[in-house]
C-alpha cells in the first residue's frame, strides 16, 4: 500500500512539475503600456549578441568565445542551428551541435535565442542539406523572369515546406526534450532574412499558376477587417484599385512590382507560418522571423523584398498569426525611423542584429527606454571589431542592473529614453511631476569632446519610481527638469551616483557641486557611463 502511494505521488509531483515548466515557458505578454517577454515568469531583456554566421558551427571554436562574451555582460546568446548540419542524411538528425551549445551556455549563466537556419538565408537556401540542393525535380527552386532557376527553394512547393518543417519540429521535439524545464532557449528565429531575389516574384511554374488564382480569402478577410489600421502605404496601394474583396492578385493590387512583393510576402509568409505553428505544436517558444531593410528608391526584386518588412508588415500579419515578432536586421541609418516603422500596431521591438558600430551603446539605452525594445543584439559580437568599438559591455553592465525596474515600471508607461545625435536637436519629454530636456552632453561646450566634428552618439533611459524621484542610466548626457506645475522650479534635492546589487541600490559618489552645475542638471559625460538616482522638488 505505502508503496502505491509513493509511486503516485512521484508521478504527481513529476507531471505537475512538467505542467508548471509547461506553464512557466517564455512566453509574451501584454502588459499595460508594453509587452514583455516573462522567463520563468519573470520579465526578460536581451542584453545580447549574435554571433557570426560559422562560429556556432564548431564547439571547439566557441570555447575562448564564452568568457569573451561574459566579459561583455551579455545575458543572452543568439545562435544559429544550421539545417545542413542537423539533417546530414534525410531522416538522419544530429543534435551535437544544439547540445553543445545548451551546455554551454548553461555553463556560462547565459539563455539562448536559436535562428533557425532552414529554406532561407539571406533570401538563399545555403543551409538547405546536400541531399535538397542536389535534387532539384524534387525540390523545386524559384525562378526569374527568364525563367532561369535560382539557389533559392520556392515557397510554392509543398515538398520543400515538407522537408523544412520536418526538420524544424525534430528541433523543436529535441529542445522540449532537453531543456523544456531550463528554458535555456527563449526564443526561436524562423528561417533568416527571407527576401526575394532578382526578380519580385518567382516566375516558376506553381508560383505562375498561383499568381493567376484569386487572392485568398483570409488576407482579402483581414484587409477588411484591419481597414482602419493598415499601414498606410499598403493601404494606398489596394485602396488605389477600388479596395476590392475579391479578385486576382493585379486585379485587387494592380500591375506592379509591388503587387508582385505582396504576392511574394503572402507565400513566404503563410510558408513559415506553417514551420512555426508545427514547430509550436510541440513546444511553443516565441517565434519570430527578422528582415534585411530596404533602401530607399530601390525596386522590389533588387533589394531581397517581401520579407517581414514594414510595408508589407500587414501580410505578414495576416498569413503569419503564430509568429509572434516581425524583427528589423538594423545595417540601415536612420535606427528611430525603422524602430518607429516596426512598432507601428504595437508590435514588438524586437532587435536580433544591429551592426556593431559607433553609437551601439547609446542605442542600447534608448531602445530600451524608449521603445520598450526586447532584445537588442549586435551582430557577429565574438568578433574582432568588438574590441574597436565603444563598449557594449558597459551599456551591458548598468542595464543588467535595472532591467528589474524596466520590467516593473515600463507597464506603467514610468520609462522614457533618449539618442543624442550632434544634429539632433533637445529631446523633451514628460515624466512623473517634470518635464525633462535630454542634450548630447558635448553641447555643454565644456568637454574636449565637443570640438570633434563626429560626435559618438550619447543615449539614455529614465525610471520614474516615484513622481519626483528617478533613476538615469545611460551616456553622454545632459538632463534639465522643470516642473510641470505652472510657475514652480525644480530644485535637486540629491543626485547620488551608483549601482545596484541583486536589485538593491548602492550609492557612491553623492554628486553635487559641479557635479550637477551646482543642482541645475544632471550629467554623463561623453565616453562614460553611469546610474544616478536624481530625487527633485519643485518650489
Ligand atoms: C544579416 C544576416 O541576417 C546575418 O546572418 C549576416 O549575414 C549579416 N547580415 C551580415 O552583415
Amino acid at each position: 500500500m505505502l508503496h502505491k502511494f509513493l509511486l503516485l505521488s512521484c508521478l504527481f509531483f513529476l507531471g505537475f512539475r512538467g505542467a508548471q515548466a509547461q506553464n512557466n515557458l517564455p512566453r509574451l505578454v501584454k502588459t499595460g503600456a508594453s509587452t514583455q517577454l516573462l522567463v520563468d515568469g519573470k520579465p526578460y531583456f536581451v542584453l545580447g549578441g549574435e554571433l557570426g554566421n560559422s562560429t556556432a558551427s564548431s564547439t571547439a571554436y566557441m570555447q575562448p568565445v564564452w568568457p569573451r562574451l561574459r566579459a561583455q555582460h551579455l545575458n543572452t546568446v543568439i545562435a544559429p542551428v544550421y539545417w545542413e548540419l542537423l539533417e546530414p542524411q534525410e531522416g538522419r538528425f544530429d543534435f551535437t551541435l544544439i547540445d553543445d551549445l545548451l551546455r554551454d551556455a548553461r555553463k556560462n549563466q547565459m539563455k539562448l535565442v536559436l535562428l533557425w537556419f532552414g529554406a532561407w538565408k539571406n533570401s538563399v537556401s545555403c543551409y538547405a542539406p546536400a541531399w535538397v540542393k542536389t535534387d532539384r525535380k524534387c525540390f523545386l527552386r524559384v525562378q526569374d523572369d527568364q525563367g532561369v532557376p535560382q539557389e533559392i527553394m520556392t515557397p510554392f512547393d509543398p515538398r520543400n515546406l515538407d522537408a523544412d518543417r520536418k526538420a524544424f519540429v525534430q528541433l523543436m521535439q529535441h529542445l522540449k526534450a532537453t531543456d523544456g524545464q531550463e528554458h535555456t532557449v527563449i526564443t526561436v528565429q524562423a528561417e533568416n532574412e527571407i527576401g526575394m531575389l532578382p526578380t519580385a516574384r518567382s516566375y516558376d511554374e506553381k508560383a505562375n499558376a498561383a499568381f493567376k488564382q484569386q487572392v485568398p480569402a483570409a488576407l482579402l478577410t483581414y484587409l477588411q477587417r484591419e481597414k482602419k489600421n493598415l499601414k498606410p502605404e499598403f493601404a494606398a496601394i489596394w485602396q488605389r484599385q477600388g479596395a476590392k474583396t475579391k479578385g486576382t492578385w493585379e486585379e485587387v493590387f494592380g500591375k506592379s512590382l509591388a503587387t508582385d512583393e505582396i504576392f511574394m510576402a503572402w507565400f513566404f509568409a503563410t510558408y513559415t507560418n506553417a514551420i512555426t505553428a508545427a514547430g509550436k505544436a510541440v513546444y511553443p517558444l516565441p517565434m519570430y522571423v527578422n528582415a534585411a531593410l530596404n533602401r530607399p528608391n530601390v525596386a522590389p526584386g533588387k533589394y531581397p523584398s517581401a520579407g517581414p518588412l514594414p510595408h508589407v508588415m500587414d501580410v505578414w500579419l495576416a498569413g503569419a498569426p503564430d509568429i509572434d515578432l516581425l524583427a528589423p536586421d538594423f545595417y540601415n541609418p536612420n535606427f528611430e525611423h525603422w524602430c518607429d516603422l516596426y512598432t507601428r500596431g504595437n508590435n514588438p521591438l524586437f532587435i536580433p542584429e544591429i551592426r556593431f558600430e559607433d553609437g551601439v551603446d547609446a542605442k542600447a539605452f534608448f531602445a530600451f527606454g524608449h521603445y520598450n525594445c526586447l532584445s537588442f543584439s549586435p551582430f557577429a559580437i565574438e568578433g574582432s571589431d568588438t574590441l574597436k568599438s565603444p563598449p557594449i559591455g558597459k551599456a551591458y553592465e548598468l542595464l543588467s542592473q535595472v532591467t528589474f525596474l524596466l520590467g516593473k515600471y515600463q507597464p506603467a508607461g514610468q520609462v522614457r529614453g533618449f539618442l543624442l545625435q550632434k544634429d539632433s536637436a533637445a529631446r523633451v519629454f514628460t515624466l512623473g511631476d517634470y518635464r525633462f530636456t535630454a542634450r548630447h552632453e558635448f553641447a555643454l561646450g565644456w568637454s574636449m569632446g565637443s570640438k570633434k566634428a563626429e560626435w559618438s552618439p550619447g543615449g539614455g533611459l529614465i525610471i520614474a519610481v516615484a513622481p519626483d524621484e528617478f533613476y538615469v542610466v545611460g551616456t553622454g548626457l545632459v538632463l534639465t527638469a522643470e516642473p510641470n506645475a505652472k510657475g514652480k522650479r525644480a530644485g535637486y534635492l540629491s543626485v547620488d551616483e551608483g549601482h545596484f546589487e541583486n536589485e538593491k541600490w548602492l550609492p557612491g559618489r553623492r554628486m553635487n557641486g559641479d557635479q550637477d552645475h551646482q543642482g541645475r542638471h544632471v550629467r554623463v559625460a561623453g565616453g562614460e557611463y553611469s546610474i544616478q538616482h536624481v530625487k527633485l522638488y519643485a518650489y
